[in-house]
């Protein structure tokens, strides 16, 4: 008996050749235990390998193999192909990034924005450089899962806030805001307050949630942006309302 098959749509554009993208179908085998990213590694070995991609780990770790698959920003290795038979598989960029080629896309803008969040734990008085600064199990527990981000950028590719404000700095750059923030260790607060309460920072989002539901790794950015929306409250309550109170 002929094995199943199941057609793979891919979008394909190659800037510097073709005057505007297409779809391509391609018919590979269906596995169930196959995922989007094995059917386009499958056409790259054996029917056209000119697609052009990105992957590394092939376990949900790397980050790299995001891609829109049948509409919904995902990890390409980890959307199985048995989610979607018999129905063709669509397969585009991520939105909301400028295409390099394919389902490559331009990444800088993100690789800009995430510096000015200053991504690392801050401290005043580091100590010798054999110090260890403790922390409970609780004090881990309130950033733990923020730091879980493999910066895949799902989520930018499903915030519709970054869509309109490309100016934005976006769900995971400000996620990592607040892990370090909230990382009992840190004394950056005040370093990031002004980027991440600035004008391009967390009361841009409007809260629709988008980042959250589609995140693979369970992160929570607007989880994490309204808990930077109350700190900001606050120390702007403090410096400003009760400035007789100020530290
Ligand atoms: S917050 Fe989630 S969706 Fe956004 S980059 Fe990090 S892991 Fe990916
Ligand atoms: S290949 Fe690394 S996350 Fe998918």
């Amino acid at each position: 008996m002929a094995e199943p098959t199941i057609t793979l749509e891919v979008w394909r554009y190659h800037p510097e050749q073709e005057a505007a993208p297409r779809f391509q179908p391609y018919q590979v085998p269906y596995r169930p235990d196959w995922v989007v990213l094995d059917a386009l590694n499958y056409i790259k070995d054996h029917l056209d390998g000119s697609v052009a991609y990105r992957w590394s780990c092939r376990m949900g770790v790397c980050g790299s193999c995001g891609m829109t698959i049948n509409g919904v920003p995902r990890l390409s290795c980890a959307a199985f192909l048995k989610e979607y038979y018999p129905r063709p598989v669509r397969v585009e960029p991520l939105a909301n990034f400028p295409v390099e080629r394919d389902l490559i896309v331009d990444l800088t803008d993100f690789l800009e924005k995430l510096p000015a969040v200053r991504p690392w734990i801050i401290r005043r008085d580091a100590g010798p450089p054999d110090a260890e600064f403790r922390q409970t199990p609780e004090e881990l527990e309130t950033y733990r899962q923020f730091s879980m981000c493999i910066n895949c950028l799902l989520c930018y590719a499903a915030c519709p806030v970054y869509a309109l404000e490309p100016r934005f700095l976006g769900p995971a750059a400000l996620a990592l805001a607040a892990r370090y923030t909230l990382d009992s260790r840190d004394q950056g607060r005040a370093e990031r307050h002004p980027v991440v309460a600035g004008p391009d920072g967390v009361w841009d989002c409007t809260l629709v949630g988008e980042c959250t539901t589609v995140c693979p790794k369970d992160v929570d950015p607007a989880g994490a942006i309204q808990r930077l929306k109350l700190a900001s409250a606050l120390a702007w309550l403090r410096d400003v309302v009760l400035p007789w109170g100020r530290r």
